[in-house]
């Protein structure tokens, strides 16, 4: 399935001749508070403790009725979790905590702009506000445990509020990221099959007012031309009372929240029993083909693994302020400002806008305010944030005592500026390495355990074994240095359970390559394939050295290469289209598009625009490409396939390799003095 590309393992081996780090030691005041500071974990979660070992972590949550089957492959390789056993995640978010939290801030909204007060929200607060949305969700939207809706929604407290409403009632949600366009929404309400829609009319970003709801009538319409129907649209408002958007309200489809609530005022809706092994949410993510997959998580094993991943690596305690930056429109934001620490009564941080609003001093406000003591976001995030220097953070009166990164590989220099500027050299650091499909962390330190070293994620978590193959399937020697394929060895609780509707799917991408036995239901013989190369050195820790596939992984987000490519094709006037990685100094990696025009089209300043507006109207902007290169003819193998890896090549100015066997060399040289001049 995946193929050995030049390209790619040159990453690898540049990767393999970078130097080794030395270690940095957490504090011992930090140790000295830490959840976990027992080194027989490792031990409690060895292969030899599978499945029993995450009974350790269950327990953490409370359960409506104990499973009875800790662990079942019956189906493999689709897991089951904690068979038999009933919970409800809204429960074990909210009402479990209100007896001894009633009354403290389960979240704090930070709106961007900064004259605005800021929203706490109490464990009591939102009790309230979640259950008297289940109600208007069952009631007025007809919703029912097992039916999808699809949210669309920026930053705000109604996001968790929604979330948490339909786990109350068993609804499956599938939250797509709010700077995704309508179209790319559709696509996602279109596969889950969601005939509800929930938006906002409008949001902050760079102090301007973005028009959210429009991309709702477009998302609305591609449903309707793929032969479903959304029945209805609810829509938050941002101010209630005042609408923020140019786009119409529908009459009998859109409906505004902030109108429809007050009639469920002071209803309660008891959570519904759930099966564990119910799905909790799915979360789009890209693959190597055009379209998203949905990554379906469960209830009991998903909510037990983010539950002890929250307490011991992100070392939450009850009176800690914790703050991750992500979105909650992607699988961070899910884990690890939604579930993990409301399951663990904690005060979650939300904060609106960009980091740099109004300037790079926002952050360090926001923490300086809030007592905010645990610190989480994305490398790209503290590489802009350090290029406007260390002055900047040393202004405000902020401590931090753990602060986490994620989503993409850090710079041991990026990774040092982290430790000494912000961290002010004591908090400790985590580099977690995790997916989507994986619900919650493969490989970080044990913050009060292990030492740091700049720019490798650590030790595999407690109970995820890795281990690293080669193409063919041999195992590369444990702490060699030597790069290969990362793979997990055995399940975990975390772990997706299907792409959604896509069972095969599921199967091919993650296991195919390296399924010892596809009748088998032993576990042994399905290790699971991320798509990451990797390192391990020999003190154990894995360096973590990025897609071996066709995805893009830009400032921590994915976005598949091919998606990428239909974008573009819809233009009729393009030939052909190749989007292959270009480094960047903030964003790791962005998209560079070549296109090849058809007969008798004539390249134009107009023709570029298209295709940058081709990719934010069926993506978003985040997938906005560095350059639009039009090429006569794209270098190609004697077979006719575009070698994306020498046009890779050029756009990042390393050397293209052997081209003699390509069937136009002389392109290379043309499109290289293009790009390159
Ligand atoms: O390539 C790895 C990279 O991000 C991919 C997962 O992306 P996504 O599903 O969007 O989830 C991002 C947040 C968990 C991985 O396959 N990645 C994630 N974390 C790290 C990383 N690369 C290096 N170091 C990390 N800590």
């Amino acid at each position: 399935m995946n193929h050995k590309e030049p390209g790619k393992v040159t990453e690898a081996q540049i990767a393999v001749h970078w130097q080794e780090e030395q270690y940095f030691h957490p504090s011992e005041d930090f140790v000295a508070q830490a959840n976990m500071t027992d080194k027989g974990i490792y031990d409690r979660f060895g292969l030899n403790n599978f499945p029993d070992c995450f009974h350790e972590y269950a327990e953490l949550l409370s359960w409506y009725r104990r499973w009875d089957t800790t662990f079942d492959a019956s189906d493999a390789p689709c897991w089951k979790w904690f068979v038999g056993g009933k919970i409800n995640a809204s429960y074990n978010c909210i009402d479990r905590h209100l007896d001894s939290n009633r009354n403290k801030a389960a979240i704090v909204f930070v709106p961007e702009l900064e004259h605005e007060p800021h929203e706490v929200i109490t464990y009591q607060e939102l009790y309230v506000r979640v259950n008297e949305t289940a109600a208007l969700l069952r009631d007025f939207a007809g919703l029912k445990t097992g039916d999808r809706v699809t949210i669309h929604m920026p930053m705000s407290t109604d996001l968790p509020v929604v979330m948490l409403a339909c786990a109350r009632l068993g609804v499956i949600h599938s939250v797509v990221f709010g700077g995704f366009s309508g179209k790319a929404c559709g696509e996602r309400i279109a596969d889950s099959g969601s005939s509800v829609l929930i938006t906002t009319d409008g949001y902050y970003r760079n102090g301007k007012m973005l028009d959210h709801k429009v991309k709702a009538d477009e998302a609305v319409k591609v449903v309707s031309e793929a032969g479903q129907i959304v029945e209805k649209v609810l829509v938050w408002r941002r101010y209630p009372d005042t609408y923020q958007s140019e786009a119409p309200m529908k009459p009998g489809r859109d409906f505004f929240m902030d109108e429809h609530l007050p009639e469920f005022r002071g209803v309660r809706v008891e959570p519904v029993e759930l099966d564990a092994d119910a799905p909790l949410f799915l979360m789009y993510t890209s693959g190597t083909t055009g379209r998203p997959k949905g990554c379906q998580h469960s209830i009991g094993g998903y909510l037990t693994y983010v539950a002890g991943t929250s307490k011991y690596v992100q070392d939450i305690h009850p009176e800690d302020v914790y703050w991750c930056m992500a979105d909650i429109g992607w699988i961070t934001g899910h884990s690890y400002i939604v579930y993990g620490p409301l399951a663990l009564a904690a005060t979650s941080v939300i904060y609106e806008g960009v980091p740099t609003f109004p300037d790079a001093g926002r952050p360090w406000r926001i923490a300086e305010r809030l007592g905010v003591n645990i610190f989480h976001t994305a490398p790209t995030t503290v590489r802009m944030l350090r290029k406007f220097g260390p002055e900047e953070p040393k202004k405000y009166n902020f401590e931090f005592k753990h602060m986490t990164t994620v989503g993409e590989p850090i710079e041991p220099e990026v990774w040092r500026w982290y430790y000494d500027v912000i961290g002010k050299g004591k908090a400790a650091i985590v580099d977690t390495w995790w997916q989507t499909e994986t619900g919650g962390f493969l490989c970080s330190t044990m913050p009060a355990i292990h030492s740091m070293k700049p720019g490798s994620a650590g030790p595999a978590m407690p109970g995820i074994h890795p281990v690293i193959y080669d193409e063919d399937g041999n195992t590369v020697a444990e702490g060699s240095g030597i790069a290969g394929n990362i793979c997990i060895q055995n399940p975990w609780p975390g772990g997706f359970q299907t792409i959604w509707g896509d069972r095969n799917r599921y199967i091919k991408t993650y296991y195919e390559k390296y399924c010892k036995d596809s009748q088998s239901k032993d576990w042994r013989d399905w290790p699971y394939f991320p798509g990451d190369a990797a390192t391990q050195s020999s003190d154990g820790y894995y360096r973590i050295l990025g897609r071996v596939d066709d995805v893009i992984n830009v400032a921590g987000h994915r976005l598949g290469t091919k998606e990428l490519e239909s974008a573009c094709m819809t233009i009729s006037d393009l030939a052909e289209a190749a989007v292959v990685p270009v480094t960047d100094d903030l964003k790791g990696k962005v998209p560079d598009v070549y296109v090849s025009l058809q007969p008798g089209v004539r390249e134009s300043k107009d023709l570029e625009k298209a295709v940058v507006l081709a990719i934010e109207t069926e993506i978003g902007k985040i997938a906005r490409p560095k350059n639009v290169w039009i090429v006569p003819d794209m270098p190609k193998t004697r077979s006719g396939k575009i070698m994306r890896r020498v046009l890779a090549s050029i756009s990042n100015a390393t050397d293209v390799g052997d081209i003699t066997t390509l069937a136009n060399p002389e392109v290379v040289e043309h499109i290289r003095d293009m790009v390159q001049s």
